[in-house]
């Protein structure tokens, strides 16, 4: 960290004396004003629900200008990724802090290749669940399991455990989203094939079955790659703000992702693609674009607790860049499977026009996310609603071990344990039962 030169200085109305704070700078984005003495110094917490103004780590991986709209990837802007490199190239990225070159890009992808399969035992542990529970609730089970089936690589603070867990998650939450999706449809699963890429194999377990030749089609394989390098990472959101806090404690990494999961499937995070398209189809099937007008005042109106579900965003105060990328990948995907008149799609595009002009949305800065689209993209893909968030926590893995693995090998880290303003009783004696 580089300290800044200038100072904060602290001030009390009360005659407290006044506490000197030092400031580091970034690279870019905001300086940080180091309040760690602060409770030393004055017996004082700092009070900020929600981290609306706090950095709780530094980091290197990746970073947003929410006002400019800007994504960047270990600097590269996310525009340049999702048109000229892979996946896995993203992978390699956010792991290890650049681009491969191709013999390393070989060479990575034959290492997540080697990985794909999961222990045989895992049909076993997933049979135990009901055919008709949430992905979700199966994936953030199969994720913690994975810890009591690789014992060889659970010790977080092994840089190499940590190294192997990374590779071990990223190849193999493909598999275990596909065998979520077989389960829950009654179908047998599909074994990896390592002669297709990340996203083709992914298709083809999803897609696929043992009774004939799955073919994949490279327009919907581009738009799936797609969808995992926009998910891939987003700075300290609060799944993998869950991850970094729950690795804190020294637990392994399995059992941190598993956290993640859990986190990501809330419908103000992840579970928004899932609550979106819920959304389009519920006022489709109640008039449709006819009835967006009505809609739209329901969200307007603060007492109906209704949102406008793939609009706005805590960091983006602009365009979200990852949704005009997913927009393309929308038309294109809709293009290629004769979709153009997709009434959901008709119907998105309505709702996005009137709530950009709408002053509701003008005035809180409120513009469509990444997930506006992704559902609708998904969909297409014949990918069920309800695994949608299990797709996000597929392509978010790479992001919450490259962040955790990050956070381990920081000499500043310590286990997180933020403070509180209690507001409860304060001490009282339990009175004996009968005077209760
Ligand atoms: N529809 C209608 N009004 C909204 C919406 C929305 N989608 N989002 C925010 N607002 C309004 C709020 O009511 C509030 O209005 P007020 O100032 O008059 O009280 C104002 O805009 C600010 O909203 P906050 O909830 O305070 O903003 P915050 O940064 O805490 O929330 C969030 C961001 C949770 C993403 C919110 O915009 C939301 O709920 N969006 C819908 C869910 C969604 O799409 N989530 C996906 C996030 S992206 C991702 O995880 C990949």
């Amino acid at each position: 960290m580089k300290l800044a030169d200038n100072k904060a200085t602290l001030s009390f109305s009360n005659g407290s004396p006044s506490v000197e704070l030092p400031v580091y700078q970034g690279n870019i984005g905001p300086d940080v004003i180091d309040i760690r003495k602060l409770y030393g110094q004055t017996g004082m917490f700092t009070y900020d629900p929600g981290f609306l103004s706090t950095a709780s780590c530094q980091s290197a991986i990746t970073y947003i200008d929410g006002d400019k709209g800007e994504l960047l990837y270990r600097g590269y802007p996310i525009e340049q990724l999702a048109t000229q490199c892979d996946f896995l190239e993203t992978c390699h990225l956010l792991l290890y802090g650049d681009l491969p070159n191709a013999d390393k890009k070989a060479a990575f992808s034959q290492r997540v290749t080697m990985h794909t399969m999961v222990n045989e035992q895992m049909q076993f542990f997933l049979r135990g669940f009901r055919r008709d529970a949430h992905p979700m609730a199966v994936l953030t089970g199969l994720v913690g399991a994975l810890s009591a089936f690789y014992h060889d690589s659970t010790d977080i603070n092994n840089p190499e455990h940590r190294e192997i867990a990374a590779i071990r998650l990223i190849a193999k939450m493909p598999t275990l989203v596909a065998m979520a999706y077989k389960y829950g449809v009654g179908q047998p699963y599909m074994y990896p094939r390592n002669d297709l890429s990340y996203a083709g194999n992914f298709l083809r377990m999803m897609f696929g079955t043992p009774c004939e030749d799955y073919k994949v089609n490279p327009v919907l394989e581009r738009a799936m790659d797609r969808i995992f390098i926009l998910h891939a990472d987003h700075e300290q959101n609060a799944s993998t703000s869950t991850v970094r806090l729950c690795g804190s404690s020294g637990t392994n990494p399995f059992a941190a992702i598993a956290a993640g999961v859990a986190c990501l499937w809330g419908p103000a995070h992840g579970g928004a693609n899932e609550a979106c398209l819920n959304m389009l189809e519920d006022i489709q099937a109640n008039g449709g674009v006819a009835k967006v007008g009505e809609f739209m005042n329901q969200v307007k109106d603060k007492n109906s607790g209704v949102r406008l579900m793939g609009f706005g965003h805590r960091v983006y105060k602009n365009h979200d860049p990852r949704a005009k990328l997913m927009q393309e990948t929308c038309k294109e995907v809709l293009a290629e499977l004769g979709l153009e008149n997709d009434p959901l799609f008709k119907l998105a595009m309505s709702l996005e026009k009137i709530a950009l002009e709408d002053d509701y949305f003008v005035q809180r800065k409120l513009y469509p996310n990444v997930d506006f689209y992704s559902g609708i993209v998904q969909r297409a893909l014949g990918i069920p609603v309800n695994l949608f968030t299990g797709i996000f926590a597929l392509a978010r893995t790479v992001g919450w071990i490259a962040q955790l693995n990050e956070m381990i090998s920081d000499p500043e880290y310590k286990i997180g344990r933020p403070r509180q303003l209690f507001t409860g009783s304060p001490r009282r004696d339990v009175p004996p039962l009968a005077k209760r």
